[in-house]
């Protein structure tokens, strides 16, 4: 049974896993990885926890250089402030900062996925993600195309989603508008300025930098990750990003306005619909669950690879975290570093652009959904992650009182500190 995941999707999935196939075998040359075992020799003594890919992983070793970047990993969840961390790394002047290149993973995959995905849909896209992650970090950038919808020609896009949100994509040279003493331009700026994204220059950017960081909300859990992490031709480290599930909830309400218009519906009449997906709170729940109860059992194959932050702590004291930040993951700090941070944690409003933006008073908004929840919400989210708040370090309220009363805080003091 030892390398069998492979061989039972492409059984039982017919289509994504041709497809998947396909993608692999056509683009096999520049991509080193194990071909897909075939069932028939799934029967060598194998320890089961090894993932296929380790199977040839010898053979292989000579045609990987991996070793002397580092390869930083933000695992998220929406609206729990990945965009901010990922600006820790992305002002980093010597890091290529890539902002959910999963993204295009998924809506090659599994264009309607919905938020209950079936555990094979779910294995396909990991193992897909974990190709793609692994290609990223070798700066085998041109991997992407095959993922990006309508595929590239001569190698340029203008469809890399959220291109404008990293700052080497929007720097000379890979944005042709700009000299190489320009500044890198703004979100908006870089989509209208830069003209095609031309992924040959992006894949030189991605060498010319010391090290690779890349954000996702797409890959559930740290034990998904395990192949990676445990990969000898990278220096992974994840940093996973927690957030309380109460705060996680609101802000998903107001942006997601209609996916989770039930919940909204929810505490504007203060009636539960019947329909209401909890799945979408629980899922977050679980999966922080799983990944924190892996992180706290310290495992051997994390050890000095995993990092567990909660984002009300950043938001309290974003100096200090980083530098506990960068501190694990061994890159020595950058001055724009701070200097960005300075910048942006001053509570200036008005320069908050726009739903995704990290640009916001980052204390007072990581509480402020104990103003916007309903207390019947909030008790409910309660009952349903209560061994996480727990975990975390997130006291529960008891009341609508308790709740409003913003002078005590719900954060207990807790230090997480990365086992090395
Ligand atoms: C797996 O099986 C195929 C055919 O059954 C054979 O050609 C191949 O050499 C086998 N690979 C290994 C690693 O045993
Ligand atoms: C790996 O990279 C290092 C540093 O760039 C270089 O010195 C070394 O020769 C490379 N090794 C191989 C096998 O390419
Ligand atoms: C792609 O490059 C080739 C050769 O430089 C050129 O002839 C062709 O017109 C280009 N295609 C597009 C769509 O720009
Ligand atoms: C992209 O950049 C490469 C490297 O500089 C260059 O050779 C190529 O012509 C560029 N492609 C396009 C379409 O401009
Ligand atoms: C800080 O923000 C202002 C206003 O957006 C901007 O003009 C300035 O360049 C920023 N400074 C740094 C160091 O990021
Ligand atoms: C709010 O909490 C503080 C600290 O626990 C407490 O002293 C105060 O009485 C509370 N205020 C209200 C209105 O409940």
């Amino acid at each position: 049974m030892q390398c069998s995941w492979k061989a039972i999707l492409l059984l039982a999935l017919a289509s994504l896993a041709i497809q998947y196939t396909a993608i692999r075998t056509f683009t096999s040359k520049s991509f080193p990885m194990c071909p897909v075992p075939n069932p028939a020799n799934c029967s060598s003594g194998l320890d089961p926890t090894d993932s296929p890919e380790r199977l040839c992983e010898d053979s292989q070793m000579l045609t990987f250089n991996f070793s002397r970047k580092t390869h930083i990993l933000i695992l998220a969840t929406t609206r729990s402030g990945s965009s901010f961390v990922g600006q820790l790394f992305n002002q980093h002047s010597d890091v290529f900062y890539l902002f959910e290149p999963l993204y295009h993973v998924q809506y090659t995959l599994i264009p309607k996925m919905t938020q209950n995905k079936s555990p094979s849909d779910r294995r396909v896209m990991l193992g897909a993600s974990r190709d793609l992650l692994r290609s990223l970090y070798d700066c085998d950038v041109l991997f992407l195309e095959n993922y990006i919808k309508p595929q590239p020609i001569n190698h340029t896009t203008d469809k890399l989603f959220r291109r404008g949100a990293s700052k080497a994509l929007c720097s000379y040279p890979v944005c042709d508008a700009l000299g190489p003493t320009d500044l890198y331009l703004d979100e908006g700026d870089c989509v209208k300025k830069c003209g095609s994204l031309n992924l040959t220059l992006a894949m030189e950017a991605c060498k010319d930098h010391g090290h690779v960081a890349i954000k996702t909300v797409r890959v559930p859990e740290i034990n998904d990750l395990r192949a990676l992490v445990e990969d000898p031709r990278l220096n992974l480290k994840v940093i996973q990003l927690v957030r309380d599930p109460r705060g996680i909830l609101a802000s998903r309400s107001e942006t997601f306005r209609d996916t989770y218009r039930l919940w909204r519906i929810w505490r504007a009449t203060g009636r539960r619909p019947y329909n209401l997906d909890s799945s979408q709170l629980t899922m977050v729940c679980d999966d922080f669950l799983n990944s924190v109860s892996t992180g706290f059992s310290r495992p051997s194959w994390l050890k000095g690879r995993y990092m567990l932050l909660r984002y009300e702590d950043l938001a309290r004291n974003p100096m200090r975290k980083m530098e506990e930040i960068y501190d694990f993951v061994g890159v020595p700090l950058d001055a724009n570093v701070e200097r960005w941070i300075q910048n942006n944690t001053r509570g200036d409003q008005s320069s908050a652009k726009h739903k995704y933006g990290t640009v916001r008073n980052s204390a007072a908004t990581a509480e402020s959904w104990r103003l916007t929840l309903s207390y019947d919400l909030v008790e409910f989210t309660q009952n349903a992650c209560r061994q996480v708040l727990t975990q975390l370090g997130y006291k529960t309220v008891g009341s609508t009182q308790e709740l409003r009363n913003l002078s005590f805080s719900l954060i207990e003091d807790r230090t997480f500190m990365p086992f090395l």
